[in-house]
């Protein structure tokens, strides 16, 4: 069976391909094509819904069109078309949505509306031999607008754990990195300058580590980091306008000691939110005893998370097999959504097919 995945629920504009069957017990990725409109919200420091859906209105046709091409396969061989519904920006899912559903009427392709957060989680099942999941699983979904852990039993049967209850891990790398004056997504930027620093210089706090369900909290973390900067950086306290990092560490002024300053703060930031994530995600592995660990979401794109999680993991002599998607398939593209289409989604008639901005699970 040959899937297509559209993906349109930020900023990105995504198309992908699948083969799979439920015999051969893999899903092959034929192609992945993704389109971003990251340049143009990097400037302005977060995404513009409305400047992110009109970039998209551009870009689906050709880039579906770029996936067949890649895939070298037909619009008339397509079997079945997933898209994201939800949940997401209401201008950006439109896009995707009222699209396919023009594509489905015209050429007669069944639809399968599917859920972007489910669709992280299946990442983790393309190119990988499904027998190597073991059922239950747990996931730890982490992106720039979710931080949510799942627990699911077989496929389709998702239960949910927890999740935050204020910021995501993603958008509190992402508002301390633009404290600092980086550009969105801050995430990568805090994670390469983290490599420099020392995690235990700051001790920012841990917030929820020790509450026994499964939410997180991350807003208090990104004032105490924004405290934290003030006091050691006060160029912070006097410039209302974006400052720019990039700059001022070129400037003679800024000495070798400011310079590692900025680095620890990072890697105690990184510290401060990798251990959370890492702590609760491993005390609901134990809680309900699953055999698999399947991480999504762009902060999966983290080396830190991942290596914490797989040390953690060892530490307990645990027999759990922790998946984390190749960083391609960690941020969003529809191939994921095609993944999780094939498992777990449900043919709808394109006319009952609507965007659903706030979708959960
Ligand atoms: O899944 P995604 O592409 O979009 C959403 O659905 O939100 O995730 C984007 C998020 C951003 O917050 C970005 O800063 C974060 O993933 N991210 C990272 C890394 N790479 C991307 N965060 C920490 N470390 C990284 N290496
Ligand atoms: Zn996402």
């Amino acid at each position: 069976m040959l899937i297509l995945g559209i993906e349109t629920s930020c900023d990105e504009t995504s198309a992908a391909i699948i083969k799979a069957t439920k015999k051969s017990k893999k899903v092959t990725l034929l192609s992945n094509v993704i389109s971003s409109s990251l340049p143009m919200h990097s400037e302005t420091g977060g995404i513009i819904p409305e400047t992110a859906a009109r970039e998209q209105v551009k870009f689906i046709i050709p880039v579906i069109k770029k996936a067949l091409a890649d895939a070298d396969v037909k619009l008339n061989e397509i079997d079945k078309i997933a898209v994201t519904y939800g949940p997401g920006l209401i201008g950006s899912l439109l896009i995707g949505v009222e699209s396919v559903k023009a594509i489905s009427y015209a050429n007669d392709i069944p639809l399968i509306p599917t859920n972007h957060l489910i669709g992280h989680i299946y990442a983790n099942f393309i190119d990988t031999n499904q027998d190597d999941i073991e059922f239950p699983a747990l996931s730890l979904i982490v992106s720039g607008g979710h931080t949510d852990l799942v627990l699911l039993k077989k496929h389709g049967d998702i239960k949910w754990l927890g999740g935050t209850r204020d910021d995501a891990a993603g958008e509190c790398f992402d508002k301390c990195a633009r404290l600092l004056g980086f550009p969105y997504p801050g995430g990568p930027k805090i994670a390469e300058l983290a490599i420099k620093g020392n995690p235990k210089t700051f001790q920012f706090p841990r917030p929820m580590i020790g509450s026994r369900d499964f939410e997180f909290s991350f807003s208090g973390l990104k004032a105490a980091f924004l405290r934290e900067t003030q006091l050691h950086f006060p160029i912070l306290r006097t410039s209302n306008a974006q400052i720019s990092w990039e700059q001022i560490t070129k400037d003679k002024a800024f000495s070798e000691s400011d310079k590692q300053k900025l680095n620890d703060l990072c890697a105690s930031l990184e510290e401060a939110i990798v251990s959370v994530l890492v702590s609760k995600t491993m005390k609901a592995a134990k809680k309900y005893k699953v055999r698999s660990i399947l991480v999504g979401g762009g902060v999966a794109a983290n080396q830190k998370l991942r290596d914490r999680l797989q040390s953690s993991i060892n530490k307990d002599q645990s027999l759990i097999k922790l998946f984390v998607p190749p960083r391609n398939l960690c941020t969003d593209n529809g191939a994921m959504i095609a993944s999780a289409a094939f498992f777990t989604g449900k043919q709808t008639n394109w006319q009952k097919v609507n965007a659903d901005p706030s979708l959960y699970f």
